[in-house]
């Protein structure tokens, strides 16, 4: 019997999506405003879903409080209010797209939680534009 626990969390932050190997034009003919040179923040929403095994000892999936915990050490004192460009080491030469920032998420969340359990990374950019990691 599988079940899925939900944490949401949030955190802002800038950036600029850019290819240093293009012109500023070409940057801007691809990713419109999201090039911009000075950078642009975002608040960006997260949902992360651990799927696994009810412990029947504990009657707990996961202890919700450990979840919250490394959401925090991993992704929120990590990402908010960072330049994700230039402040986070993952992006120093990755484009920072929300496709990217969510395997980011993903990787860093993997290293913490036990393989026992599957983890899906859903990630906001903005309210109505998402996207949905899991390690595939
Ligand atoms: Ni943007």
């Amino acid at each position: 019997m599988k079940i899925k626990a939900f944490r949401k969390a949030h955190f802002n932050a800038a950036h600029r999506l850019y290819r240093k190997d293009w012109s500023d034009e070409k940057n801007f003919q691809v990713f419109g405003k999201c090039s911009n040179p000075k950078f642009h923040g975002h608040n960006y929403e997260l949902v992360v879903a651990v799927t696994g095994e009810i412990d029947p000892e504990t009657g707990y999936l996961i202890d919700l409080k450990i979840l919250k915990d490394h959401i925090k050490n991993e992704v929120e004192e990590y990402m908010d209010h960072k330049n994700l460009n230039e402040e986070v080491e993952e992006f120093a030469t990755l484009n920072p797209t929300v496709e990217n920032i969510a395997v980011v998420i993903w990787d860093r969340l993997r290293k913490k939680l036990a393989s026992k359990y599957d983890i899906e990374v859903t990630l906001y950019e903005t309210p109505r534009n998402f996207v949905t990691y899991k390690g595939e």
